[in-house]
C-alpha cells in the first residue's frame, strides 16, 4: 500500500505522513473485505485517501451511478451528507455510511422543503430542478435533480419556458446564461410582489462557501504572473469568474480537461485537495494553487474516520421512506437523462 501511494504522491505528501496513512489504508482494506463494503471517494478527498482506499472515485453524478449499481452490503461514502443520502435514495436496501457527522454543505443547508413548497405556491405548475447538493426532503419536493455535469441538459430536457432552479444562485446564473434564459430571484414575503415579469428561470440565494471566494482579480493576478496559464472554474463560481476562465465544468470534467490538454500550466478554481489530486496524476504539468480555499465539510472525511466508520457502523444514513420514494423519482429521472 505504501509503495502504491508513494508512486502517485511522493511529490505531494511528506513521506512520514504517507507511511502513517498507508498503515491506516491497509486496515481499511481488510475491513472493507471482511464487511463486503464498497468505498466511493469524491474528487475532493485528500490525496492520501483519494489514491488509496476508494473502489471508485468521481464527481457527484458518477458516484450516484456507482451507488445505484453496487451489489455490496455496505456503501461507505467518502464525500458529504447529501451525496451519502443520494446513495441511500438510489439503493435503499444497503447500509450507507458517511464517515463524519460534520460533513454538511452550505448549499444543501441554504434551503428547506418548506421553502420549495412556498416557491411552488408562488409559481404554480412551474417544474422544479434541484441541484443534487440538497437534502432528501428538498429533492422529494422537486421534479428532477441535476449535477454540475448535466444541469444544462436537465433544464433543456424539461421543454418548459420557465423552470425553478435551486438552490445555487451562481450555478443558476451560469445555466441561465448558457441556455439564454432570463433569471429572477423572487421575494417570498407575503404581500411583496416581484417587479420583473418576463422571467424564464427562478433561482434561490444559495452559495457554495468555497467557490464564492474566487474572484476575477484572483484570475487576473495569476495571469499577470503566468500569461500562459489555463484557468478552469467549477460552475458554482460566480458568472464573472466562469466568464474569465478558459473552461468551466464539473469536477470530473476539469480532471479530464487537464489530462487531455497540452498546456504546461493550470489554475483550477475549486476545492484545493482536487488540485493536489490532479497534480499527482499529471506530473508533467504544473498546477498553480490558491490554497486558502478548502471545503470544511469535505475535509472532515479522513482515513481515520473512514476506518472507524467500518469498525463502528457510523454514521448510518436513515431516510423517511415516503421522502425517499419521492426523492428517488427526481434523482432517477436525472440519471436517465445522463
Ligand atoms: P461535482 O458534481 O462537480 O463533483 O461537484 C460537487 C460539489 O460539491 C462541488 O462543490
Ligand atoms: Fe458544498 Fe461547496 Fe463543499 Fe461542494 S465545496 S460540498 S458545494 S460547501
Amino acid at each position: 500500500m505504501y509503495e502504491k501511494m508513494k508512486a502517485k504522491l511522493e511529490r505531494i505528501v511528506p513521506d512520514v505522513e504517507l507511511r502513517y496513512k498507508a498503515e491506516i489504508a491497509v486496515e481499511i482494506e481488510a475491513l472493507k473485505k471482511a464487511r463486503n463494503a464498497v468505498i466511493l471517494g469524491h474528487n475532493y478527498m485528500e490525496p492520501a485517501l483519494f489514491y488509496s482506499i476508494p473502489d471508485f472515485t468521481g464527481d457527484s453524478l458518477d458516484l450516484s451511478r456507482k451507488a445505484a449499481q453496487t451489489d455490496k452490503d455496505i456503501i461507505v461514502f467518502c464525500g458529504v451528507r447529501f451525496m451519502a443520502e443520494t446513495a441511500k435514495i438510489l439503493n435503499p436496501t444497503k447500509m450507507v455510511l458517511l464517515p463524519s457527522d460534520r460533513a454538511g454543505c452550505s448549499l444543501a443547508s441554504s434551503i428547506t422543503a418548506e421553502d420549495v413548497r412556498a416557491l411552488k405556491r408562488r409559481f404554480p405548475g412551474v417544474p422544479v430542478v434541484s441541484y443534487v447538493n440538497t437534502y432528501a426532503d428538498v429533492k422529494a419536493e422537486s421534479d428532477i435533480c441535476c449535477t454540475s455535469s448535466n444541469a444544462i441538459a436537465v433544464v433543456e430536457s424539461l421543454k418548459s419556458d420557465t423552470v425553478i432552479f435551486l438552490p445555487d444562485e451562481y450555478l443558476a446564473r451560469n445555466v441561465a446564461r448558457e441556455t439564454g434564459k432570463h433569471i429572477i430571484f423572487p421575494t417570498l414575503q407575503p404581500g411583496v410582489e416581484d417587479t420583473i415579469l418576463d422571467y424564464q428561470m427562478i433561482g434561490w440565494h444559495g452559495r457554495c462557501e468555497v467557490h464564492e471566494k474566487f474572484t476575477v482579480q484572483d484570475i487576473q493576478a495569476v495571469r499577470a504572473q503566468f500569461p500562459d496559464v489555463v484557468v478552469l472554474a467549477h460552475p458554482e463560481c460566480s458568472p464573472d469568474v466562469v466568464e474569465a476562465a478558459d473552461f468551466s465544468g464539473s469536477t470530473n470534467a476539469m480532471i479530464r480537461y487537464v489530462r487531455e490538454s497540452r498546456a504546461a500550466r493550470y489554475l483550477v478554481l475549486t476545492e484545493c485537495a482536487m488540485g493536489d489530486n490532479i497534480a499527482a496524476a499529471n506530473p508533467d504539468k504544473e498546477m498553480l494553487r490558491l490554497c486558502m480555499v478548502r471545503c470544511p465539510h469535505m475535509n472532515t472525511i479522513t482515513l481515520e474516520e473512514t476506518r472507524d466508520a467500518l469498525k463502528f457502523n457510523r454514521y448510518v444514513i436513515e431516510l423517511d421512506e415516503g421522502i425517499r420514494q419521492r426523492a428517488y423519482r427526481a434523482v432517477q429521472r436525472m440519471i436517465e437523462i445522463g
